[in-house]
């Protein structure tokens, strides 16, 4: 096997999209289009990634970090004026050169792979990449001779009626001689409808040297598709997510309704568990196996146990342990630390918050800036008071507390283990262990108080 390079393409703006974040990092299942492509260039025997990148050269760079090096194309000046800015780090090498596009999502790795094999296997100097697409409007075209064999890439814009009529379509993805590859760029010209260095131009340009010219034509077009505008950004996120569920469903996830089921591409499950309609599930999400997820739950960069269940909620940024259960409508805000067998009820609320093992806050509650033992039981509508409109205070609520319902806990604040605090009371001192601590106002009953109002005379 020849040594082999990667280069993508990823410097362009990308106008169509008419966005104020660069092309290549409009996310696709919420992953940024580049980085599909890098990951999945990633599982290929590859010696050195370049990128090229222009626009949002920062963000292409600290989306992908230390997985490619990087090449800045300053002005764009077409595809093949990019790979030429790879000259440096490449051109004295020898080997295979992949190239490939930042906008083509969809890609995979297999597929590559046989680019590859197809191209070493026939010795050529470039194997392009192609497919059969229903409307191949703004790709360009394979144009063949009579006898079958390529001639060249001609570009949509500078088509005639007669070629653009051909359905097989240019991918964007090659594999060059290296040597070739850079000698070839050297002859390329911007006389185009564009004023572009094309790289597709370097195919003809390698024909005319009398080089072996091939193509490889995968069957499935909906692997290349380029994103150029939203619409076709739409199309990626369905075609994506239905690999993604499909996968998902394949490893021993049940998807009630696979068709309105989000899982995020990095998005991990365990086996028996059931995804219920209307879930969202993104980020670095983890799952465990057992649980019960949805209907219409929102969970991002969370961590999940084994067999928690999960409804009509929202939960970001924490870790949720096993046997949890959380919901209906119950919110879980960032940094907060949910151990097993905790229940999270309707309307409650957390934030920064941990959650010992068996504690409940069943009903209506805010929970914020909070320590709670195991065993905890907080009542229905009672709060951490954790804000002073300044600063923040944390509540410690130690193991075997009960909270009852309807109470103030003012933070800073500590409830002693054991403590029972009295329903409706306001606590602002710290209660010993085993305590009782009563807070409120004493009832008074006026007795026949209503006879001796006026209305009633
Ligand atoms: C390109 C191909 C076309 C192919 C299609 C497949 C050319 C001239 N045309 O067209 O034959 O059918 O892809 O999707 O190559 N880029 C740079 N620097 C530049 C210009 C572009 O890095 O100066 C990058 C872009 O960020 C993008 C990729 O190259 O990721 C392709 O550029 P784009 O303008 O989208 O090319 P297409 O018109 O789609
Ligand atoms: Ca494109």
């Amino acid at each position: 096997m020849l040594t082999r390079y990667a280069i993508i393409l990823a410097a362009g703006k990308g106008t169509r999209m008419k966005s104020k974040l660069y092309k290549v990092l409009h996310p696709v299942c919420g992953k940024p289009m580049v980085q599909h492509v890098v990951d999945q260039i990633s599982q290929l025997k590859i010696e050195k990634i370049v990128t090229i990148t222009g626009h949002g050269a920062e963000e292409v760079k600290s989306t992908l970090g230390q997985q490619t090096e990087y090449v800045l194309q300053a002005e764009q000046l077409g595809t093949g004026h990019a790979v030429m800015q790879a000259k440096e780090l490449l051109s004295n090498k020898s080997g295979t050169t992949l190239v490939v596009c930042g906008d083509t999502p969809l890609i995979k790795a297999e597929t590559m792979e046989a680019l590859f094999t197809h191209h070493e296997e026939k010795g050529a100097s470039v194997t392009v990449l192609t497919a059969e697409a229903d409307d191949p409007t703004g790709y360009g075209r394979i144009v063949r001779s009579e006898s079958g064999l390529v001639e060249k890439i001609v570009e949509h814009k500078d088509s005639t009626d007669e070629e653009k009529l051909i359905n097989e379509i240019n991918t964007g993805t090659y594999c060059f001689d290296n040597q070739a590859l850079f000698d070839a760029l050297n002859h390329v010209t911007n006389e185009n409808a564009q004023g572009e260095y094309y790289l597709p131009d370097v195919i003809e340009i390698l024909k005319n040297q009398g080089k072996m010219v091939s193509a490889y034509k995968t069957p499935d077009f909906s692997e290349t598709l380029g994103v150029n505008d939203r619409v076709a950004l739409a199309e990626a996120e369905k075609i994506m997510k239905i690999r993604i569920n499909e996968q998902q469903m394949r490893n021993g996830v049940t998807l009630i309704d696979p068709e309105n089921t989000y899982i995020g591409a990095d998005v991990e499950i365990g086996s028996d568990t059931v995804i219920y309609p209307g879930s969202v599930l993104t980020g670095k999400t983890t799952i465990g196996s057992d649980c019960e997820i949805g209907p219409n739950s929102e969970i991002k960069n969370c961590q999940i146990g084994d067999a928690t269940v999960i409804r009509h909620s929202v939960a970001h940024d924490s870790q949720i342990g096993s046997h949890v259960n959380i919901g209906p409508f119950a919110h879980i805000r960032p940094l907060s630390t949910i151990h097993d067998k905790v229940k999270i009820g309707n309307f409650v609320e957390i934030k920064k918050a941990e959650f010992g093992e068996g504690s409940k806050a069943s009903h209506l509650s805010y929970i914020g800036d909070a320590e709670v033992g195991k065993d905890v039981n907080i009542g229905c509508g009672s709060i951490t008071v954790n804000y002073d409109g300044k600063n923040k205070y944390l509540t410690k609520i130690e193991d075997g507390v009960f909270i009852g319902c309807n109470s103030n806990l003012v933070a800073p604040v500590k409830v002693g283990k054991g403590a029972y605090v009295a329903a409706g009371s306001t606590i602002t001192e710290d209660v010993p262990g085993e305590a009782l601590a009563l807070a409120r106002a004493r009832q008074i009953n006026k007795e026949n108080y209503v006879d001796k109002l006026d209305f009633n005379k």
